[in-house]
């Protein structure tokens, strides 16, 4: 049995990968988690009670609170981050004081404490930067190109996890992965927002001319691909994750449509976002042999779960609507929530 450190455990993926751990594993689990406007307690209330569960409110770059947890772990999954590109343009700071300074904090500590690992660090097929529609998909060896300050934010984690294994012999294990949907995904992410505006009957806003190009994976499949790597990966390597499944945002948006069998001119074309990355796509073969890991769910079976978990879940939203992301949304789109 393993005690393992789950960093930013009551976000999106976090709260998937603690209950997958919970339910399907025997580790022990202590999540540390600041409770962001992203983070959220009421997530993993099923699990309060779990006798291998912990939770500790705190901040990864807390380094007096890091130290003395790291005396009881033997590994680390660094989840917690601030994640959404559009905040970032806004305003990088919390980025770099969590993404980068934090990750920093975590290294640090670990050795320190002389941890055995893995150190598993989550990071994202945004380091590689942007491709064109003729471009194949991205490998573990590209150059990290970032363009927005969240992608910049995770590169340069990525790059001190990196001279952490070179400079000290860390066991370090990265993993870079493509956009996730599912349950608990925060409303501002595009299947979110886009759901739940159906369901309010808003305007549903798409960036620039919606060809923009992402490649989903299914939350569950990830948190797999994340745990293959935990018990499988090698030290210093890097590990694409993907789902195989390239849409342009309009495609996207249309299966919300048709899914929730609304009318097409909800679609509304609003300003793009500054700076806006054309494609993303994951070459995922290097995963697929070492970690004998792949995604299992296809966007047509996922898209169906995860309308019906935001049908099934409106009380999680609702109060997120009612609070403090109302000024976020109606500060960004310029339109009342
Ligand atoms: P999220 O924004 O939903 O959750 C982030 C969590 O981290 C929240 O619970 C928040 O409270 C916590 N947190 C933030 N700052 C913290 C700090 N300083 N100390 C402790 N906790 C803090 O994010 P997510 O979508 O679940 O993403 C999780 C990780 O996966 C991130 O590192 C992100 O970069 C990466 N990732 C996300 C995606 C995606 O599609 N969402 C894709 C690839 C990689
Ligand atoms: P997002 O979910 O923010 O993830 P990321 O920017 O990290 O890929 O956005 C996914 C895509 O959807 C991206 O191309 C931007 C686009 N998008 C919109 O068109 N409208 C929106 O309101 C949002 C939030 C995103």
């Amino acid at each position: 049995m393993k005690n393992i450190l789950v960093t930013g455990g009551c976000g999106f993926i976090g709260t998937n990968f603690v209950r997958l751990l919970l339910r399907e594993q025997d580790y022990n689990v202590i999540n540390l988690d600041a409770l962001t406007y992203a983070g959220n307690l009421e997530n993993l209330k099923e699990v309060e009670d779990n006798p291998r569960y912990r939770f500790v409110r705190g901040r990864i770059e807390d380094a007096e609170l890091v130290s003395t947890i790291m005396k009881e772990v033997d590994a680390v999954v660094n989840f917690a981050a601030e994640s959404h590109v559009d905040r970032s343009i806004k305003s990088a700071r919390p980025f770099i004081v969590t993404n980068v300074l934090g990750t920093q904090v975590l290294l640090d500590c670990f050795r320190k404490a002389g941890c055995k690992g893995p150190f598993l660090h989550v990071s994202t097929d945004e380091v590689y930067g942007s491709l064109s529609e003729d471009d194949p998909p991205f490998t573990e060896s590209n150059h990290l190109l970032p363009n927005s300050p969240y992608s910049a934010s995770k590169a340069s984690a990525d790059l001190l996890c990196r001279a952490a294994w070179k400079t000290f012999g860390l066991p370090v294990v990265i993993t870079r992965c493509s956009n996730n949907y599912g349950p608990f995904q925060f409303p501002e992410k595009l299947i979110p927002l886009m759901i739940i505006n159906c369901l309010e009957g808003r305007s549903l806003p798409i960036y620039g001319d919606g060809q923009n190009i992402r490649d989903w994976i299914y939350v569950e499949d990830h948190c797999r691909g994340v745990l293959a790597a935990l018990e499988k990966g090698t030290s210093g390597s890097i590990y694409n994750l993907g789902g195989n499944c390239e849409l342009t945002n309009l495609e996207v948006v249309e299966t919300i449509l048709r899914l929730l069998k609304r009318p097409r001119d909800l679609i509304e074309f609003v300003t793009d976002r500054p700076g806006h990355d054309r494609r993303y796509a994951m070459d995922i073969h290097h995963a697929q042999k070492e970690l004998s890991w792949k995604p299992e769910i296809d966007f047509e079976t996922g898209m169906e779960r995860t309308v019906r978990w935001y049908l099934d879940n409106r009380k999680w939203w609702k109060r997120i609507l009612s609070g403090q992301y109302r000024s976020y949304y109606e500060e960004h789109y310029g339109k009342e929530l």
